[in-house]
C-alpha cells in the first residue's frame, strides 16, 4: 500500500517534471522601427531568429533617418558554449521605404555557411542578397555588411519568374541544400514556386511550381523539414479578403519537394490545387475567422504540428493539428485557462517541438502578451501547461526551431506595444527541462 502510494507520487512527479521552464532571460535588440506599420516580428518571417553552428543570428528592420525609411539589419551572437553579446550592422545601401505589413525581411543559411536575405516585398520583383563566403560556418571576426553581395533580382542559376514575389522563406534540406519559397501573384489569385540552393554548386535551380491557385490562392503555414521529409500545409483564400479564407490543405514530400504525396500516401501532381484528390484533410467554410499563415513544425520523429485557429465551433480558438508518422491527422482545441479568445485578425501564434513536447506560442491581444505553453506526447499532446508570459507584446511571436532542437532552448523574437522610441525588438529566452 504504502509502496504503492508512493509510486503513485513518483509517477505525478514525473509528470509534473514533463516540462518546466528552468531559466528566463531577454535581450533589448533595438527600437522598433518607425512607421505606421509593423515589418518586424510578422508570423510569415521563415526565418528572423536563426541558428546555425555556434552562432544565432537576427535580421530586423531598423530606422535609417525619419520617418518610414529603413535599413536591413543583421545581428548575430554566439550561444554556445555560452551566450555572447550581440553584435550588429546595418546594410545601407538599400532604403526600405514601403509602409506595408507585408514587406519583412526573411533569413536562411545554407550548410556551406552561407547566409541568404530576402526582403521587402509585395507583389513586386526579388530581393535577394547573400554572404560572399560561408561566415556563419567559418566566422570571421568581423561583423559588417562588407561580406554581403549585392542585392540581387534573381537566384543565380534558377530560372524566374521573379515577380510579382511576395512572402519568401526559407529551409535548409537534410543534406544542407537551402530551399526557397515564395508566392508569385496576388492575394485571391497567385501560385508558390520552389527553387533549391546546392553548397556544392554555389548555383540556384529552380525546382518549380507546386501549388497554384484556382482563381485563388494558398496561403502556406510554412515549409518543414524533417526526419528526411517536407512538409507543407495550408489554407486557401478566394480573394483579397481574409474572410474567404477556408479550409485546411496538406502534402508531404519524400524528395525535398520534387515531387509530393498526400497524407494518405497517395502521389499528387505538381502543381497541386485546391482540387487535386486527397490534399484537403479538413473542411472549414469561408467566414470561419481562419488567419492565413500561422505556423507549422514537425519532430525528429516524424510527426507533423500546425497552429491554425478557427471559429466552426461558435468560438474562435486555436487548434493544434497533428499528424501521427503514419498520417493520422487530429485536430483538437487548445482550451487553457486564462488565455482570451482570439479577436477576428489578432496576431498569429507559432508552434514548435522537440522530442515527445510540443510548444505553443500564443499571442494573447487582449491582455497585449504573449503565452507559451507545453504539451506532451505522452498526454495526446492535451496537457497543456503553461510555461512563460511575456508582458507589453505587440507583434506576432517567431521562434528559433534550430536552438530549440539542438539546445533545448525556446529562443524569442518578439515586438513591444508602445510608441516609437521606447517600442523595442526583443529576444526572449527560455532555458527548458523536458
Ligand atoms: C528592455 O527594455 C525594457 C523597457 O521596454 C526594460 O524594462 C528592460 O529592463 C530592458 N531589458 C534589458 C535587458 O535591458
Amino acid at each position: 500500500m504504502l509502496l504503492l502510494r508512493a509510486l503513485a507520487l513518483l509517477t505525478l512527479s514525473l509528470f509534473s517534471l514533463a516540462i518546466s521552464v528552468t531559466s528566463t532571460n531577454h535581450w533589448n535588440i533595438t527600437n522598433d522601427v518607425e512607421g505606421s506599420v509593423r515589418l518586424n516580428s510578422l508570423a510569415f518571417q521563415q526565418h528572423a531568429l536563426h541558428t546555425f553552428g555556434d552562432y544565432q543570428y537576427v535580421a530586423f528592420y531598423k530606422t535609417a533617418s525619419g520617418y518610414g525609411k529603413h535599413y536591413v539589419n543583421l545581428g548575430r551572437r554566439r550561444i554556445a558554449p555560452s551566450v555572447g553579446e550581440w553584435q550588429y550592422f546595418a546594410f545601407t545601401d538599400y532604403e526600405q521605404k514601403t509602409l506595408d505589413e507585408h514587406n519583412t525581411i526573411s533569413l536562411g543559411i545554407s550548410a556551406d555557411g552561407k547566409i541568404h536575405l530576402s526582403f521587402d516585398h509585395h507583389d513586386v520583383p526579388l530581393n535577394y542578397r547573400v554572404s560572399s563566403s560561408g561566415i556563419a560556418k567559418t566566422v570571421p571576426e568581423q561583423w559588417s555588411a562588407s561580406a554581403f553581395g549585392a542585392v540581387q533580382h534573381s537566384l543565380p542559376g534558377s530560372t524566374g519568374p521573379w515577380t510579382k514575389l511576395t512572402y519568401p522563406r526559407f529551409e535548409r534540406t537534410a543534406n544542407g541544400d537551402l530551399l526557397m519559397e515564395f508566392r508569385i501573384g496576388q492575394s485571391g489569385a497567385g501560385d508558390s514556386y520552389m527553387h533549391r540552393y546546392s553548397p556544392t554548386s554555389g548555383q540556384w535551380s529552380s525546382v518549380g511550381k507546386y501549388l497554384q491557385g484556382e482563381d485563388n490562392n494558398a496561403y502556406i503555414n510554412g515549409i518543414t523539414s524533417a526526419a528526411g521529409k517536407l512538409f507543407v500545409s495550408w489554407t486557401v483564400r478566394e480573394t483579397p479578403d481574409a474572410s474567404t479564407n477556408h479550409d485546411f490543405y496538406f502534402a508531404v514530400s519524400d524528395d525535398d519537394g520534387r515531387s509530393w504525396k498526400t497524407s494518405a500516401g497517395q502521389s499528387v501532381a505538381k502543381p497541386i490545387t485546391p482540387s487535386s484528390p486527397g490534399v484537403r484533410v479538413y473542411s472549414i467554410p469561408q467566414n470561419s475567422e481562419i488567419i492565413n499563415q500561422e505556423a507549422q513544425c514537425a519532430d525528429e520523429k516524424g510527426r507533423f504540428h500546425a497552429l491554425m485557429r478557427d471559429k466552426s465551433s461558435g468560438t474562435a480558438r486555436f487548434y493544434h493539428y497533428l499528424r501521427t508518422a503514419s498520417g493520422t491527422f487530429t485536430k483538437t482545441a487548445i482550451n487553457v485557462p486564462g488565455l482570451s479568445t482570439p479577436p477576428y485578425l489578432a496576431y498569429r501564434g507559432k508552434i514548435v517541438a522537440v522530442g515527445d513536447t510540443v510548444i505553443a506560442v500564443l499571442p494573447d491581444q487582449p491582455k497585449q502578451t504573449v503565452t507559451v505553453w507545453g504539451a506532451t506526447a505522452g498526454g495526446n499532446y492535451q496537457d497543456w501547461k503553461s510555461l512563460a508570459t511575456i508582458a507589453n507584446m505587440a507583434g506576432e511571436p517567431l521562434v528559433d526551431y534550430e536552438r530549440l532542437t539542438r539546445f533545448g532552448v525556446l529562443s524569442v523574437f518578439a515586438r513591444q506595444g508602445g510608441a516609437f522610441g521606447t517600442r523595442k525588438l526583443q529576444v526572449w529566452d527560455f532555458g527548458l527541462q523536458m
